[in-house]
């Protein structure tokens, strides 16, 4: 076992997770902000740079697990572990988040999903290296392209 402390909340504009966008071609352009608590503000320094975030919080509104589940993107199965499911043996949720601009210890960013409150785990700067053209979206491109069909 091991334990973590929360080091913020996430001040978000959704009280209730069916407000919250899903599915395929869900838009994510909310704005909230990255409550960061004083004691961890000096861990902020030079983040400014950064224009988006990757942010781990915690789905600490969700109950147990499973290990296979049918996601609002398809109407198959799939493993927790290929999906972005709330029910999660660790239940750590991530989202990519773009920084619009730092007042003290509270960030602003666009792109929030999670509900008003939720735990921040740990903040860290984005940095992608992966090509665009070595990314394969396994079974997500292959309801996306039923969804073209259909
Ligand atoms: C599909 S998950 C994806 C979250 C994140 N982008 C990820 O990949 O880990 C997003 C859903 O989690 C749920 N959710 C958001 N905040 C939550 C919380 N604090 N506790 C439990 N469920 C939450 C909402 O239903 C929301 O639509």
């Amino acid at each position: 076992m091991y334990s973590m402390r929360s080091i913020g909340s996430v001040k978000s504009p959704y009280s209730k997770t069916r407000n919250i966008p899903k599915g395929l071609g869900a838009k994510h352009e909310a704005e909230g902000v990255l409550e960061i608590l004083p004691e961890f503000e000096a861990g902020l320094t030079d983040i400014e740079g950064f224009s988006h975030l990757f942010v781990l919080w915690l789905f600490d509104c969700s109950q147990g697990f499973a290990l296979l589940g049918t996601p609002p993107s398809d109407n198959r199965p799939h493993g927790v572990f290929a999906t972005r499911s709330p029910r999660r043996p660790n239940p750590i949720g991530l989202t990519v988040v773009e920084l619009l601009r730092r007042d003290g210890p509270r960030l602003h960013v666009r792109a929030v999903d999670t509900l008003d409150g939720t735990p921040i785990l740990d903040i860290k700067p984005y940095l992608s290296s992966v090509a665009p053209e070595q990314l394969r979206r396994g079974w997500l491109a292959e309801a996306e392209a039923r969804k073209g069909q259909g």
